[in-house]
């Protein structure tokens, strides 16, 4: 398949989960793959795995970015797929929220999200797209997650002014709200893995299809975003998560 032939794809935390999954996609359709990440050691390994280029830049550090922009504008001149991925989960509930988690929350999944976008507009080519990983979370209630959610909220906000404004550029900008996805992200929290299942049990009861996403399945609609085959779509929103958001309540 070359869905993608010719174009240079640039996506944030594609060292694990969705963003790994979607480099390996995005690479077979014919792009050209850059992965960013925090960790050298990450970085190194899933770049050599998929065989695509790796660049250490943490998102909340906004030097960090310009430099990978400047490196990837040396090496490539200009990226024509923006892959806005990275982000963390740190479950909160409300009445405890900590400084430390709230500003990490937004420093990462809005503001580390907002700067890569700003950052990387001016060598992202006209006609371009950028998918921004969100989440259902934005919409549902679900416990601990008020903070994490309003951040993918504030982040979906964004993303539909910005279409607005990116329109007369021909740049296209969409969102990913994916449901529960089997990534490393919820061992990355610190919970027990009797807290996991049970997490992971109550979820899956909620999802009308009865399951976890898969990463790869993400990775299809970032791949459909991403191509010439969604250039008539812009500042939408695109819920993969096994119907959860149809949030069934009881049965009858
Ligand atoms: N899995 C789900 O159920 C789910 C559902 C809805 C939305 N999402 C969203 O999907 C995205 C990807 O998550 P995932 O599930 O694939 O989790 P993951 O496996 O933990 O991957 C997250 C990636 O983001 C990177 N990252 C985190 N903070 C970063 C930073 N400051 N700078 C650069 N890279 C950073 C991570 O790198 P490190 O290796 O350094 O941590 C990792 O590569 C996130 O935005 C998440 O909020 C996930």
């Amino acid at each position: 398949m070359s869905t993608l032939k010719g174009k240079v794809a640039l996506i944030t935390g594609g060292n694990s989960g969705i963003g790994y999954s979607a480099a390996k996609k995005l690479k077979e359709e014919g792009a050209t793959v850059i992965i960013t990440g925090r960790s050298q050691e990450r970085v190194s390994l899933a770049s050599k795995e998929l065989g695509v280029k790796g660049i250490v830049a943490d998102v909340s550090d906004l030097s960090a970015i310009s430099t990978a922009v400047n490196q990837i504008e040396n090496e490539f001149e200009r990226i024509d797929i923006l892959f806005v991925n990275a982000g963390v989960f740190i479950p909160m509930p409300v009445g405890q929220n900590s400084e430390e988690g709230v500003n990490t929350l937004i420093d990462i999944n809005f503001k580390g999200a907002v700067f890569t976008i700003e950052k990387f507009l001016p060598i992202l080519k006209d006609g371009g797209s950028i998918i921004n990983l969100s989440s259902v979370n934005a919409y549902t209630g679900m416990p601990n997650t008020a903070v994490y959610g309003a951040t993918k909220a504030a982040l979906n906000a964004y993303t539909r002014a910005a279409a607005t404004e990116l329109a007369p550029r021909k740049i296209r900008i969409n969102v990913v709200n994916p449901g529960p996805i089997a990534t490393p992200i919820f061992s990355k929290t610190g919970m027990s893995e009797e807290q996991l299942k049970g997490m992971g049990d109550m979820m899956q009861n909620r999802i009308p299809l009865k399951r976890y996403g898969k990463p790869e399945e993400i990775a299809e609609m970032v791949a459909f975003l991403a191509s010439d085959k969604a250039l008539f779509i812009t500042g939408s929103e695109f819920n993969v998560d096994g119907g959860l958001n149809i949030n069934p309540v009881f049965a009858i």
